[in-house]
């Protein structure tokens, strides 16, 4: 279903612009705009150096807030593709005191445009989109060529941090992981069986959550 698009869109980006990062690219072949840098300056925005945690496809951006809220002392920067979706986790960020926050709307294939090698600690998946046609596996967040991206982006011993509704999506990742050399540090196939203290529970969570459906979740190290 397509989504409308929110009123005033633009000009509510532009007034966002001071923890939202959102280029225009011109050149829409993502591979070859990811060669021409543009790093973002982590330490200006942030005002400190420290460690960086990377969210991948963060919707409106519950779960970067509310982690930014439980470790101030971790610089959070949230990626989503879709502008009508990140305007939200945006203009709810400005509503609050916190710091730690930095929204990127750019695709996750753009990201070493942005990032330097190693300078990322952890990677969050959450809910990405499982993508079960074949036809569509190279857009899956956890296809090979995305986990070469991570693996670059992450510093020694860095990890990622998924989790999922579809079993489908959680096998296909982690035979994925393995085939591109990370270590599989833990595996869940229902987290309500398993909770792990600090979980931040996600929009797309929640609803699954409440429809009594199973969560997935790998660690990897790098
Ligand atoms: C199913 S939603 C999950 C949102 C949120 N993480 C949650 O758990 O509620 C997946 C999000 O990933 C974003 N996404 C998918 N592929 C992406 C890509 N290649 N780059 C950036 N964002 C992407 C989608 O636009 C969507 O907002």
């Amino acid at each position: 279903m397509r989504m409308h698009r929110k009123p005033h869109l633009d000009e509510r980006l532009l007034a966002c612009s001071d923890i939202l990062t959102s280029p225009d690219l011109s050149d829409k072949n993502m591979k070859r705009a990811a060669t021409v840098k543009d790093y973002l300056d982590i330490k200006k925005i942030f005002n400190n150096q420290n460690p960086v945690h990377l969210e991948i496809g963060c919707g409106k951006g519950k779960f970067a807030l509310e982690m930014a809220k439980l470790h101030p002392d971790i610089n959070f920067v949230a990626l989503e593709k879709i502008s009508n979706v990140i305007i939200e986790g945006c203009e709810n960020l400005k509503k609050t005191d916190i710091k730690n926050v930095h929204f990127l709307n750019v695709r996750a294939e753009v990201l070493p445009k942005y990032f330097p090698e190693g300078c990322v600690e952890r990677i969050y998946l959450n809910f990405s989109n499982p993508l079960p046609k074949q036809s569509y596996i190279k857009q899956r967040l956890t296809y090979p060529r995305f986990l070469k991206i991570y693996k670059s982006l992450l510093i020694s011993g860095g990890e990622i941090w998924q989790k999922t509704d579809d079993r489908g999506f959680y096998e296909y990742s982690l035979q994925s992981y393995k085939e591109e050399g990370f270590t599989i540090l833990s595996t869940c196939e229902d987290l309500k069986n398993e909770p792990f203290a600090g979980n931040v529970v996600t929009e797309h969570e929640q609803k699954f959550m409440d429809m009594g459906l199973p969560i997935y979740r790998i660690v990897v190290k790098v």
